[in-house]
This record gives structure tokens, sequence and C-alpha cells, in this order.
């Protein structure tokens, strides 16, 4: 098959493209094709600028991953738009260039997150039936990551009338050479790892491999489609996140990182560790995925005791 893939130079995109490039012929939106040449190789096409393309046609597949990092930068209100627009303009010029496709691509994967869920305390975890209707009327500015997702997930699904939309939003991928999981190993493996803030917030997590195994069967499976949760079923506290990863690395973790400290550090950011979401990916369960790292600590262990 013919695949499009924006984010493929990223910490997720470079696994799909390892993944995809046996039997598929990729081209790569990048900004950076020099770079990317060199760690990706040479058989694939690199392209700078979708203003390149006038349509899809010729493509089968539109793997839609890119944005500025969420978590790199304090969230300035130029960071803020930066964030917005790189997933944006790309989305909406994908969804424009479906619509001017006499044979558009059959399938168009598009990246989203569970920060779309806002700050859920409840255990109970939210599948993909949870109603956002609730968050219209809060401040957009208290609601960042929700106000990113759902104009980027619209965006998205403005090109169901030209294709098979798929909508994953992405939890905290682990994986050791991105995310997360590889900001939080060295603090954790010096014992300096901890609860942050009352510990109790949600972390819906996946393993790397279970999100591209996902990518893999949304592509398989014709049937699906519409908005699915990319998290793995048991969705964990920081608290028992902490103590598992304190456990896998055999190190102590007795030192919590309090609410108000991140929040002098990090500003408004810091909402992405002392909030949370309990997810659970229904639909995909329902559709015959089978998670190959279901609990958090086989994928901890599938990760740290390599
Ligand atoms: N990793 C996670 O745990 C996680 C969780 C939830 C959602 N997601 C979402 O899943 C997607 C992929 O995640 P990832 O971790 O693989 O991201 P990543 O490593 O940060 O890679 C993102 C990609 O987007 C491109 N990019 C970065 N800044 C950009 C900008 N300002 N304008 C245009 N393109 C830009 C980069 O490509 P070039 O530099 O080659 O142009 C890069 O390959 C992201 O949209 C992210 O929000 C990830």
């Amino acid at each position: 098959m013919k695949i499009l893939i924006t984010g493929g130079t990223g910490f997720i995109g470079k696994q799909l493209v390892q993944v995809l490039s046996a039997d598929n012929e990729l081209t790569l939106l990048t900004r950076s094709a020099g770079k990317a040449h060199l760690e990706l190789g040479n058989h694939h096409r690199f392209l700078g600028n979708l203003g390149a393309l006038t349509s899809l046609d010729g493509f089968d597949v539109v793997i839609n991953l890119a944005g500025e990092p969420i978590a790199d930068k304090r969230w300035s209100l130029e960071q803020k738009q930066k964030i917005c627009d790189s997933r944006w303009d790309i989305t909406a010029r994908l969804t424009d260039l479906f619509h001017a496709s006499e044979n558009p691509p059959h399938l168009f994967i598009s990246g989203s997150a569970i920060g779309i869920y806002g700050d859920n305390a409840q255990s109970e975890p939210v599948d993909e039936s949870f109603n956002l209707a609730h968050f219209d009327n809060t401040d957009a500015n208290e609601m960042f990551p929700h106000s990113v997702c759902s104009r980027w997930e619209e965006l998205a699904l403005a090109a169901a009338d030209k294709t098979r939309v798929c909508i994953i939003r992405i939890g905290l991928v682990l994986g050791c050479e991105g995310g997360a999981l590889k900001k939080m190993l060295l603090p954790f493996k010096l014992g300096g790892g901890g609860i942050i803030g009352s510990g109790e917030q949600g972390m819906s997590w996946i393993h790397q491999q279970d999100l591209i195994s996902m990518i893999i069967h949304l592509m398989t499976h014709p049937e699906c489609q519409g908005i699915y949760n990319g998290t793995a079923p048991a969705p964990v506290s920081n608290k028992q996140f902490t103590q598992s990863l304190g456990q896998a690395l055999h190190r102590p973790t007795f030192l919590p990182m309090p609410a108000s400290v991140l929040n002098i550090a990090l500003g408004e950011m810091s909402q992405l560790l002392t909030q949370g979401q309990y997810v659970y990916p229904k639909r995909i369960l329902a559709s015959g995925f089978e998670f190959s790292y279901p609990t958090l600590d086989e994928a901890l262990a599938g990760l740290l005791q390599r």
C-alpha cells in the first residue's frame, strides 16, 4: 500500500515506520528531510510541505501524528498557539486534500489524546461514549488539552464523507526511547521518584507496541471507524504507577512532588502531571483487539527487563 504519514519522525512515528516499511511504500511529511533520511533510511519519499500536494490520489492510507510536543516547553501563549496550529493546520490541510481527491485514500487515521477527557478524577474509567458536551461552557484556557484535541478531532472527522476516519485518543505511551517514561527513568533510577500531588490522579498508559498494533488493527479491520481510546484496559493512579515503576527498577519511591512546587516550576503545564484521567479502551476491545501488555507490571517488565 502507499501510505502518507505525518509525524513519522517522532517517537511513535519512527516505530510505525519501521513496522510498515516492510510491505508498504511510505511518504513521510517532515520539516527536516535530511535528518529523517539519516534516521529512517533512504527508501522512503520525504515531503517537506503538504502544499506540494494537490490531492491525495495515489495514496491508500493517511496516518496523521504530527504536532509540536505538548510537554517540552512552558505553555506561553506563543507555545500554546504552536501546539494548536501544528496539529490543526496539518489536519485541516489533509481534510481539504481528501475533498480534492477523485480517488481518495480509503482510510484516514488521525491522532488525538486522552487529554480530551479533561481532569477526570473518578477512578471509574471513562470510555469513548463519555459525554464531552459539558466542557463546552468551560473556559478554554482552563481546559487547554481538551480544546486542542476537540478541534483536532473535529478537523479530521470532516473528512468522513470521503473516507473511513479513525481517531485514536492516545494515552501515555510507554517506551524507553521517548515520551514520558524516558523522562521519568533517570530520576527514578537515582531514587528520586515519588508520587505527584495527591497521587490519586489517573494515568492511562499504553505499551508502545500495543499502540502500533492498534494502528495496524484499524488498518486491517474495515468495519472500524470513529473514536478509539488508545490506552491499555487497566489504567492506574499516579500512586500505583509510582510504586510499579519503583519496583520494576528496584528503587525506592519516597520523595513526593507537591503540586504547588510543580506549579511554580512548570506553570499551567503542571496540570499534565497533577491531573489525569482513567480511560478504558472499550471500542477497540469490542472490535476484537487483544493487548499484548494489558497490565502495567507486564508492560514495565517488557520494557525494562531487557
Ligand atoms: N507520546 C505520547 O505519549 C502521546 C500521548 C498522547 C498523544 N500523543 C500524540 O501523538 C502524536 C505523536 O506523538 P509522539 O510522541 O510520536 O510525538 P513526537 O515524538 O513529539 O513527534 C511529533 C512529530 O511531529 C512533527 N512536529 C513537531 N513539531 C511540529 C510543528 N511545530 N509543526 C509541524 N510538525 C511538527 C515532528 O516531525 P518533523 O520534526 O520531522 O517535522 C515529529 O515527528 C502527537 O501528535 C502527540 O500529541 C502522543
